[in-house]
């Protein structure tokens, strides 16, 4: 079974094949950051504009490279939440109508059930049950893994998501979007021994995480210690030290929680080197063990996207041909 996979639900547009016999054949990407980038944000509307752009010739350019023709597409997959609303309805009716066309099946795919099975597109990866966080610009969420399709949420945010904390601060330090790797670069040159920043909801039990108060934490010292080059390095080092701490903290009690001893680490967030070091070091002194994908497919792609859908059609199911996207969906809906 050979399945192309769609990914339109922010600002990347993104192709893929994933076959059953031999796994990720092909796999492309266009990232509008550029378009995006002056703005400090993802605008919606350039973004549906866009991948309206490029999505057909990258659907063209996997089958391609796959050495595939069109005829022998077996199924497609789609994201179809949760994300921007236009952005998704690109991908979707765009796959349901080459599905129509091809008289094969589609599959609307959860882009974060896709986020949290990526790690089993690599060589190392774990096996059920796990605990899979999830971190993102739109999520921070502790999920339990009892097997596909079944989950089970442990915690999530209760405001900003640990990927716009980031996006966020970097705007503040005056920094790029997305901010997330461009926090982490400016840390490098910070001294973390300067300034020691809250880590929220560490205090109290619970997995759920909140991430606005630590914004605003970060903006007031900005505004009291000025903004010269070397303190604006230590703001973010700071920054950077109290997001990790708290999510490690909060990954060390799901485990517990749960007595499970795999940590699955998805979403854009999860290709941040100090939260890397971090839970290798927890994972280690608690006897767990981290599983991560490789950093492109840490970030948006289809690649995951083809395979969670892979996994739905190899299953029997697959939707109609009524277009659904929503802005949210819950994973323990699945
Ligand atoms: O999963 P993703 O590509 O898109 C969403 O579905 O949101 O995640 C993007 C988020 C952005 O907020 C970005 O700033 C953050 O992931 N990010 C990082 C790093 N790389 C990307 N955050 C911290 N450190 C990084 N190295
Ligand atoms: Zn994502």
């Amino acid at each position: 079974m050979n399945v192309l996979g769609i990914e339109t639900s922010c600002d990347e547009t993104a192709t893929a094949i994933y076959t059953a016999d031999k796994g990720l054949i092909a796999n492309a990407i266009y990232s509008q950051i550029p378009i995006h980038q002056k703005y400090g944000g993802v605008v919606p509307e350039l973004a549906s504009r866009d991948h309206i752009r490029k999505l057909l010739s990258l659907i063209d350019k996997v089958i391609c490279d796959a050495g595939l023709t069109k005829d022998q597409i077996d199924g497609i997959a789609y994201t179809s939440a949760p994300g921007l609303i236009g952005a998704l309805l690109v991908g979707s009716a765009v796959g349901k109508s080459l599905g129509f066309a091809l008289n094969i099946p589609t599959i609307a795919v959860h882009h974060m059930e896709a986020h949290l099975l990526a790690p089993m597109l690599e060589e190392n990866k774990p096996e059920f049950p796990f605990v899979a966080l999830l971190v993102s610009g739109g999520h921070s969420m502790l999920v339990e893994v009892a097997e596909f399709g079944k989950y089970t949420l442990l915690g999530e945010t209760l405001d900003d998501a640990a990927g716009e904390a980031f996006d966020k601060v970097a705007k503040l330090l005056g920094l790029p979007y997305p901010g997330g790797p461009a926090v982490a670069k400016l840390a490098k040159q910070g001294n973390k021994k300067r300034f020691n920043f809250p880590r929220p909801m560490t205090d109290r039990p619970g997995l759920d995480f909140s991430f606005s108060g630590l914004k605003t934490f970060t903006m007031n010292t900005l505004r009291a210690e000025g903004d010269d080059a070397q303190t604006k390095a230590d703001i973010a080092c700071a920054f950077q030290e109290a997001v990790v701490d708290t999510i490690v903290i909060k990954c060390r009690r799901a485990l517990e929680q749960t007595s499970l001893s795999r940590l699955v680490i998805a979403g854009g967030v999860s290709a941040n080197i100090l939260l890397r070091q971090k839970l290798k070091q927890m994972a280690e002194k608690h006897h767990a063990q981290v599983f991560y994908p490789r950093f492109e497919f840490c970030t948006d792609n289809a690649a995951m996207i083809a395979y969670a859908g892979y996994l739905h059609l190899a299953q029997g199911q697959q939707d109609g041909l009524k277009i659904n996207v929503h802005a949210r969906w819950s994973l323990e809906d699945l």
